[in-house]
């Protein structure tokens, strides 16, 4: 026995996210072409490196269903039956991959109403389908202008062709509306029949949805890897199956996804983990690990730091994690997960090594994460908890969430989070400051982001407004 004392002095100290910057650096990347394409794990390209946490109050089919549509992706969560959860994904893979509105007139509609709508809605064309469905053509706003005298002339007398895309050419739909080339375009099915309309509304400069072979949204669902039944289930619909278990590094745990990896045929995601030795544990023992979830006691309503003494801060993790996999050259792509409050938090997380960002906190206040809104004083927010939370632990299926054995003891918090509107919102405020970031630093893609990105320590930096500052 002994060396206590050499335990402490010879702890390691990382300090917070918010202490740790990038340094600019050289070269010619320009922030509106940087790539930020990455993978979630071996087999899934994102278009965008982010992903939803598996939370009741964050992740269920509507949210995946709008992270997929702009290059992300969601993890459903696992508190719910497994036919719910099912069932969920398989909303999400039913989805049209971009976000179509049914915007159309009939032939037999009056041409004055379908000047109406275009200046309402400011379009300048407006899809033409006939009764059974099918995609006619469109109809122009300068046309109308210009011929339409009789307001009850019918809109077939004005029907143009025009370039209307398949369920399977969406992501060239999105970069034609993207580059300004029809404020709207037709979306088709193989017979020809209307499925809806592309928006520029809908549509979010360069991002493109993240789809898997069969052109459908990509999505992923948290699991234990000691339930197998719902494993088995959930591989038949989802890309990727996420072990959704605070401490992974245990033998039965292990155990288990050996076996589950045998049996299922997503990737499969190990987590979390906190630290290289887990990482490299797992790898020696179960044949196929795709991806993995790192961070330990991060999340913004994680107790577990104050309950168990056990924290692995989420920029420790990534960093240890991914050196340690790159000294053995295993490309297993790491999920970053727990405590990312801002957009400089993920491009500093990316840039230490991670391939995605994985956030509860972040988008939980958003329109598509489940809770309803509640208004306190005029404002608005929604319920955000922790999955190991009193409230969430009363719901019988996170029973295991956070302990196989008796723990009674909740690990997690709730609160409000402020209201943020639609999710492409924040999404976009992400992606912005990512190209930003990456344009500072001088890197074109998040693999050069991790060769150029060089760090300094330093006191968070405080402007105008803080407490440091006094203005008149
Ligand atoms: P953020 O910071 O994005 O973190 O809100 C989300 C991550 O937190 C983890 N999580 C928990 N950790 N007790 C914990 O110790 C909990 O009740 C709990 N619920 C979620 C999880 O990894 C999630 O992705």
């Amino acid at each position: 026995m002994g060396g206590f004392l050499d335990k402490i002095f010879s702890a390691s100290y990382v300090g917070d996210l918010e202490e740790l910057y990038m340094l600019p650096g050289g070269g010619d990347a320009d922030p509106r072409s940087v790539d930020l394409s990455t993978s979630f794990s071996r087999n899934i390209r994102l278009k965008i490196p982010i992903a939803s946490a598996p939370m009741d109050t964050v992740s269920e089919w509507r949210l995946a269903a709008a992270l997929a549509m702009i290059g992300g992706i969601g993890v459903i969560h696992r508190n719910m039956s497994i036919e719910d959860q099912v069932r969920n994904a398989e909303k999400v893979k039913e989805q049209p991959p971009i976000p179509l509105e049914s915007i159309y007139l009939l032939p037999i509609e009056p041409c004055g109403r379908a000047l109406d709508t275009m200046r309402r809605k400011g379009l300048r064309e407006l899809p033409i389908v006939d009764s059974n469905g099918v995609f006619r053509g469109y109809t122009r706003f300068s046309d109308l202008v210009e011929g339409c005298r009789e307001d009850i002339t019918p809109v077939s007398d004005f029907i143009h062709s025009g370039r209307s895309f398949a369920l399977e050419e969406a992501g060239e739909a999105y970069r034609y509306t993207a580059r300004g080339e029809a404020d709207l375009v037709a979306i088709i099915d193989k017979g020809g029949r209307y499925l809806g309309s592309l928006t520029i509304d809908g549509v979010m400069d360069d991002i493109n949805p993240a789809l898997d072979h069969k052109g459908r949204l990509v999505v992923a669902a948290a699991i234990n890897p000691m339930d197998m039944e719902r494993a088995r289930k959930l591989s038949r619909v989802v890309d990727a199956l996420v072990s959704d278990v605070a401490h992974y590094q245990n033998r039965d745990i292990i155990r288990a996804s050996t076996r589950l990896v045998k049996e299922t045929s997503s990737d499969f995601i190990a987590g979390n983990i906190g630290t290289p030795e887990a990482a490299l544990e797992a790898v020696s023992h179960v044949e196929r690990i795709d991806g993995f979830r790192v961070g330990v006691g991060g999340g913004s309503i994680c107790t577990t730091p104050s309950v168990s003494g056990i924290f692995s801060p989420t920029l420790w993790a990534v960093a240890s994690v991914r050196d340690a996999l790159d000294a053995s050259n295993i490309r297993i792509p790491i999920i970053a997960d727990g405590g990312l409050r801002s957009p400089s938090d993920i491009s500093k997380i990316l840039a230490l090594g991670a391939s995605s960002a994985m956030l509860g906190y972040m988008l939980a206040g958003t329109d598509e994460a489940p809770p309803d809104l509640v208004e306190v004083s005029g404002k608005l927010y929604k319920p955000y908890r922790g999955m190991a939370s009193y409230t969430s632990m009363l719901r019988r299926y996170s029973i295991d969430r956070y302990s196989r054995s008796s723990k009674n003891v909740p690990e997690g918090v709730g609160g409000l989070v402020p209201y943020r509107g639609p999710l492409r919102n924040i999404i976009r405020e992400i992606v912005e400051s990512l190209r930003i970031s990456m344009g500072y630093v001088g890197a074109r893609n998040i693999e050069d982001l991790w060769v150029k990105a060089r760090f300094i320590r330093a006191p968070r930096k405080r402007v105008i407004g803080d407490d440091e500052y006094r203005t008149v």
